[in-house]
């Protein structure tokens, strides 16, 4: 458990704050663009990004536009920024940045599984196969053997899940990362057994709904929550799955909370009030 809350934590602060600086793309509204272009990942770590000789210039011109995921910005014939498919990424020999795409196949890095989809979707003699047009990464790590979840894991799931969920909220707040409604969310919820959970999973759920913010969490917008956890935690897709209750590929706030074991009472939205105040 002590394992699984530090994993988590520290997959919080390097996916999930960072989201909180997110811009918008223009143009073309593919749900992955959107979540990848927050994604610190791409944006932060150099290992991920393409290997591109970039002239001040063409920085200056760049730096505030972000592309998604196996995107780059490059300027056009007007001076202009815009996002073309990423040339090259970068060749990767460690291990530990494979990661395992929705087909079970190996890739190099992030950047090559985006970089093909974006190649595919623009239909360029590059794409190898028609079918990565909706290849996308499935967990970090090579593709491997996944130990099932058993109905016993599956059943207490939740629970674990929802203590976590308290626990990063505390991690946050007591590191400052979560402020103003947020933080008051956390205090009511120390104060209160009842609330503990209640707040901590509304929290979250208000946290993964960015993309757009529509209340309603898509496979996508779970992804920067399920991808690092998949192997450490071999429920966590099964769990994921069957809160879309009716299967619509959708998980609103209603299905959350039921299957984080929430009551139906209190299960409200505390969204709208969390945005207002940031
Ligand atoms: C996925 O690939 C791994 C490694 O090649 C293999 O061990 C595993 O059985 C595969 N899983 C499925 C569901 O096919």
């Amino acid at each position: 458990m002590r394992v699984f809350i530090v994993l988590i934590f520290c997959v919080y602060y390097s996916i999930g704050v960072n989201a909180k600086t997110g811009h918008l793309v223009e143009g073309e509204r593919d749900e992955l663009d959107l979540i990848a272009e927050d994604d610190v990942l791409l944006n932060n770590n150099p290992h991920l990004n393409s290997v591109d000789g970039l002239g001040d210039s063409h920085e200056d011109v760049c730096a505030h536009h972000h592309c998604g995921a196996g995107k780059e910005c490059v300027v056009n014939e007007l001076n202009k920024p815009t996002c073309a498919c990423v040339k090259k990424c970068l060749p990767e020999k460690d291990e530990r940045r494979k990661v395992c795409s929705n087909h079970n196949e190996t890739w190099d890095s992030y950047c090559e599984v985006y970089r093909m989809r974006c190649l595919c979707k623009e239909d360029s003699e590059e794409c190898s196969r028609r079918k990565y047009r909706h290849v996308h990464v499935e967990y970090y790590g090579a593709c491997r053997e996944l130990q099932e979840c058993s109905e016993e894991e599956l059943a207490d799931f939740p629970r674990r899940m929802r203590e976590w969920l308290f626990n990063v909220m505390q991690d946050l707040v007591q590191h400052h990362e979560l402020k103003g409604y947020y933080a008051k969310l956390e205090k009511e919820a120390e104060k209160s057994i009842s609330r503990k959970w209640v707040n901590a999973v509304i929290w979250k759920f208000c946290d993964l709904d960015t993309h757009p913010e529509d209340r309603a969490v898509s496979r996508h917008e779970l992804f920067p929550l399920r991808a690092p956890l998949v192997v450490m935690e071999h429920c966590i897709s099964t769990f994921l799955n069957q809160c879309d209750a009716n299967n619509d590929k959708m998980i609103t706030l209603t299905e959350w909370g039921v299957c984080l074991g929430l009551e139906e009472n209190e299960i409200l939205d505390k969204c709208a009030a969390v945005r207002r105040k940031h």
